[in-house]
């Protein structure tokens, strides 16, 4: 943000929240808050608010809300700066002056010798590296990683050496004070003793540059199997992982047909060496907006090439959508064997990772590859059912693209194409394609004490299915019926995705038995508690997801606590831990 802070309290100070909004609506007192109509949205009663203590407005019926600049970025349509010059102008305050600020100076300033710091590491811990004595085993276990010379120098590998203070001395003989470096991530803080020691001992480093070429943070490998794997820089005044790239300034000045969206640094290294040189990483987290954003000044076209484990997959479904809403051509590579990029091109080479990259899937063919996984398809049952499911999802999707993908279910399973697309007509012929997943709006019915939280999700998304047929072809889609613990709901699932618009409840219930039809009945009952179908059953699948994950990992924590695993147990219980809990991240 480019104001500094005393300035924004004093603009913020002067422009009072209710003489602002005073401006654009008469305000009424009732209780602490001042009311009136939503100007943001038409209404005839007041449900707008603006509480002159707090300095917030809220509305209560579209949700807007937040500070008097907040307002008058929703009002005046305005960007956070625009907004910010408009509030300045109204009170006669001076835009502060950038070069002259003291306080923007301080702030670069520092940021600079962060950045001055993190290169003077990074040349220290490059020295480290190939010094012939402090580096011997690091390079022993570079070269054992396949890391030749050309590449230790390219991604500026470095050694960190097996010390408590080695990087504390010489950076303070430089000047740096120990707040600098602790602030910068290069030094650890520990409060209880009161001392101070280098964040990165006895590793493999990985320097982290930002796009302009600036060391901003680190990655360290241990060289053996400790835990944990990798230690990275956190959140400092010049690094934030959610808005960087690995690897993206290799290619600041290159005109690039694509990029290649892997999890880690030895991913993007691996594939460079091997003449794959437009990889980048968002270093084993959730892939986030911004870096979706910064893709786009890149590329149009993004490769999605994560693990083949069960971790990498999961992010790599969610990764997808997030590229796809920054209008980016997303395509998919998945690799066999559950072998990650570095491995497969060590395996299979560059001409390898080429042909998996002509053939990657589209959104479409993966996710139906991705619903393939929930039926036993050597099974002429299981191929049936998913057979009808995903036909019923090819049904949902633009005509043009229609056959391709009824194509590659007639491969998978053997059915004739004929019989597929009748089969999809059946389920109804339904298009909807929400063009990114909705935030809120969803489910809204309260749970009442007594009431089983998950049996009233499940139903309402099954009742959400049963009103409105873009939300079936939604929840179809998103393998919804696959999350539906209760067996009743999940065959009454399956029975609307098969049979589409053809599909009758009040027949359907009256075919089961006295027990299964009270429990199919209870969802009719549900009545007028879905809104927005499409957004309801979004948010349904969002809660069951995070509740099915939370369970997970509490099994798994439980396990951990017998008594009766061996060190190799433990570790990977650990392991899988660690990586779901920041695949949630
Ligand atoms: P290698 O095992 O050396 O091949 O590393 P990799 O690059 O293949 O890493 P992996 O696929 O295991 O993990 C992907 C990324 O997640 C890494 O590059 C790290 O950024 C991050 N990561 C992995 N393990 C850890 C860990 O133990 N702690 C933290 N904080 N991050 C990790
Ligand atoms: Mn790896």
């Amino acid at each position: 943000m480019a104001f500094p802070s005393a300035w924004l309290d004093e603009l913020l100070h002067k422009n009072d929240i209710v003489s602002v909004v005073s401006e654009y609506v008469e305000l009424k007192p009732k209780g602490r808050k001042l009311w009136a109509c939503c100007p943001l949205h038409g209404e005839k009663t007041p449900s707008f608010s603006v509480s002159p203590d707090k300095q917030l407005f809220y509305c209560f019926g579209c949700h807007a809300g937040g500070t008097v600049i907040q307002f008058v970025m929703d009002m005046e349509r305005l960007t956070f700066y625009e907004a910010v010059q408009n509030l300045a102008n109204r009170v006669g305050m001076e835009l502060p002056n950038e070069i002259n600020d003291r306080e923007m100076q301080r702030q670069r300033a520092y940021k600079k010798r962060m950045i001055e710091a993190n290169t003077e590491a990074a040349r220290y811990y490059s020295r480290c590296f190939l010094d012939p004595e402090t580096g011997r085993d690091a390079q022993k276990y570079a070269a054992k990683r396949g890391l030749n010379a050309e590449i230790v120098t390219r991604f500026g590998i470095g050694y960190a050496p097996d010390t408590w203070d080695s990087l504390l001395k010489l950076l303070k003989g430089k000047g740096y004070s120990e707040k600098e470096l602790v602030d910068a991530g290069l030094l650890v803080h520990n409060a209880e003793r009161g001392s101070v020691y280098d964040a990165f001992r006895g590793r493999l480093i990985f320097p982290i540059l930002g796009v302009n070429g600036q060391v901003l943070g680190f990655g360290a490998r241990v060289m053996g199997d400790e835990k944990p794997k990798y230690i990275n820089t956190g959140d400092t005044p010049v690094y934030n992982k959610r808005n960087n790239l690995y690897g993206l300034y290799l290619h600041r000045n290159e005109k690039l047909d694509d990029l290649i969206m892997v999890e880690g640094y030895m991913d993007v290294i691996g594939l460079y060496k091997a003449g794959v040189k437009n990889a980048v990483a968002s270093l084993g987290t959730a892939l986030t907006q911004q870096q979706a954003r910064l893709l786009k000044r890149y590329v149009e076209k993004v490769y999605i090439a994560y693990d083949g484990d069960a971790a990498g997959q999961n992010a790599m479904v969610r990764g997808l959508d997030i590229l796809k809403a920054e209008g980016l051509e997303v395509r998919v590579i998945t690799f066999p064997d559950d072998l990650d990029p570095d491995e497969y091109v060590q395996i299979y080479g560059k001409e390898g990772f080429d042909r998996l990259k002509d053939n990657a899937l589209s959104l479409n063919a993966f996710k139906l590859e991705t619903m393939a996984k929930g039926y036993d398809m050597n099974d002429e049952n299981g191929r049936e059912r998913y057979a009808k499911t995903a036909c019923a999802f090819v049904a949902g999707l633009q005509p043009i693209e229609q056959e391709r993908y009824y194509k590659l279910i007639a491969k998978k399973t053997g059915y004739a194409l004929d019989a597929l697309k009748a089969q999809g007509m059946r389920s109804g012929g339904i298009y909807t394609e929400p063009n990114q997943t909705p935030v809120r709006g969803g489910f809204r019915r309260r749970i009442d004490a007594g009431e089983d939280p998950r049996d009233v999700i499940e139903r309402t998304l099954v009742l959400a299915c049963l009103t409105d047929k873009n939300a079936l072809a939604y929840a179809s889609r998103e393998n919804a019926g696959q999350l539906l613990k209760n067996a009743v709901f999940a065959a009454m699932m399956n029975a609307m995705q098969e049979q589409g618009s053809a599909f009758s409840a009040v027949k359907y219930i009256g075919e089961l038995d006295g027990k299964d039809a009270e429990i199919a009945s209870a969802v009719l009952k549900e009545e007028d508690a879905v809104q927005n179908p499409v957004e309801t059953v979004a948010d349904c699948i969002r809660r069951m997801n995070r509740e099915d994950e939370a369970d997970r990992i509490s099994t798994l924590q439980k396990r951990l606590n017998r008594t009766d695993l061996t060190a190799e147990e433990r570790n990977a219980v650990l392991k899988e831990i660690t990586e779901r809990i920041r695949a949630n991240k």
